[in-house]
């Protein structure tokens, strides 16, 4: 049976590759699902990766994981990481673990980057390895899930 795992992915980061790419890399964020994909086989997780700019729709889909049971999320909530209770009270109101992510150091930015509001709903974070990030956060799943 395939373990899938959701990634899940926040606002703007459908502009990667164009945006701020001092910070965020050059790379695409469908370079990033295909990491991702890579990485899942090695691992034994199936991926599914989404992006959507709109906050209760990234709820929608911790409730559709929830659901599904799957084996766990890795998020990277963009800019709504620091704001959005929304997103804090979904991660809890399922079982599934979830491990959040950042393609920069959130810690080494402007102040209102060092707060997140979904971090005491998660089981860990990652932040400032660029891209890799993300397939850091699937061994960190891959670790907890076993
Ligand atoms: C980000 C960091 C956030 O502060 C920012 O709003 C993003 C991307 C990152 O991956 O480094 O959109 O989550």
């Amino acid at each position: 049976m395939s373990k899938t795992i959701f990634v899940l992915n926040g606002p703007n980061l459908n502009m990667l590759g164009k945006r701020e790419p001092g910070i965020y890399g050059g790379g695409t964020l469908k370079d990033i699902e295909n990491d991702c994909i890579a990485a899942g086989r090695e691992l034994g997780f199936e991926i599914d990766f989404r992006q959507s700019n709109h906050e209760g729709v990234l709820v929608d889909w911790i409730h559709e994981a929830g659901d599904k049971a799957v084996v766990g999320i890795a998020i990277n909530a963009g800019a709504y990481t620091h704001t959005s209770i929304a997103l804090h009270d979904a991660i809890r109101a399922i079982s599934v673990p979830v491990v959040e992510l950042h393609i920069s150091n959130v810690h080494a930015r402007e102040e209102f980057r060092h707060h997140s509001m979904i971090a005491p709903a998660v089981k860990g974070v990652i932040c400032g390895f660029g891209t890799a990030s993300y397939v850091l956060a699937l061994h960190a799943l891959k670790s907890i899930t076993a």
